[in-house]
């Protein structure tokens, strides 16, 4: 399938990009774990805001590789993996089975779930929220979807926005002609930033554009946790030099809501 396809939209867009990075997503830090340290800070964050699973159900939308899947399964939750990207949920079924752990995977888009409505006690995210192209029907799908008093529970960041690692960045690569290391080639680059630039968060995804949506579907109790320095920190100690800063200096955020009962 390509873009002449009148048929292939941005969603379509958005999968295939995914499918490509899917053979080689858990080789870069910040997307698999690579320290006891920052499996323990996300662990922390976690119990912090969801407690102990204790085999409650808890789905994990855009699961990709299964990641965080694995990171709720660790806690005790029943978790289901959903992604719309084959390639990613061969990779999320075969790191289960290597793992032996029993976490269902579904395949569907996470702005419309087809999971059964008020079926979970949680549901998570990473990296989801910025590549949504209608989030406000999705939190809705998400509110709908969790049982009464059931909890969502976002990581993503507002990545769109210049920090000054990035502007220096920018600089170094004008002076020296080499570019900033990155985990994507320049055709990949230019792709996903061909996608920013289409989707609902286009530019900057400030936490607060996240908690009115999140308000508007009906969640209560919004809760944005800005304290993953641990996480950061761990992760920022195994890249090269200004990926690791510019990951300390990122709004990089969780938020936490409630739907009522
Ligand atoms: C940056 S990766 C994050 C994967 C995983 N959440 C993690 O943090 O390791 C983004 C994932 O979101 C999936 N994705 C994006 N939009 C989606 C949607 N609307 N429905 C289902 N999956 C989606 C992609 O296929 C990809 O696997």
């Amino acid at each position: 399938m390509n873009s002449m396809n009148t048929n292939y939209s941005i969603r379509d867009e958005i999968r295939d990009f995914w499918s490509e990075r899917a053979d080689t997503f858990d080789q870069s830090v910040g997307h698999e774990i690579f320290s006891e340290e920052e499996r323990k800070g996300w662990q922390r964050l976690i119990r912090k805001h969801l407690g102990e699973g204790q085999g409650r159900p808890l789905l994990d939308l855009a699961c990709g590789t299964a990641v965080i899947s694995h990171l709720m399964h660790d806690v005790g939750f029943k978790v289901t993996g959903l992604d719309w990207s084959d390639a990613m949920l061969a990779q999320a079924r075969a790191k289960a089975k290597k793992r032996g752990t029993d976490i269902r995977f579904v395949s569907g888009d996470a702005e419309n779930t087809m999971e059964p409505k008020d079926s979970y006690d949680a549901i998570t995210n990473r990296h989801l929220v910025w590549t949504l192209v209608d989030p406000a029907s999705a939190f809705k799908e998400w509110f709908s979807v969790l049982k009464p008093g059931g909890k969502v529970l976002i990581v993503d960041g507002n990545m769109g926005r210049e920090t000054w690692v990035k502007s220096l960045q920018k600089f170094w690569t004008k002076v020296t002609g080499k570019p900033a290391a990155s985990h994507m080639s320049p055709e990949m680059m230019a792709r996903h930033q061909s996608i920013r630039s289409r989707v609902h968060f286009s530019h900057e995804m400030p936490a607060e554009a996240i908690v009115d949506l999140l308000r508007q579907a009906g969640f209560v109790d919004i809760v944005v946790d800005r304290k993953l320095g641990d996480i950061h920190w761990a992760q920022a100690r195994k890249m090269p030099f200004l990926r690791g800063l510019e990951r300390m200096v990122q709004e990089r955020f969780a938020i936490c809501a409630r739907k009522p009962g």
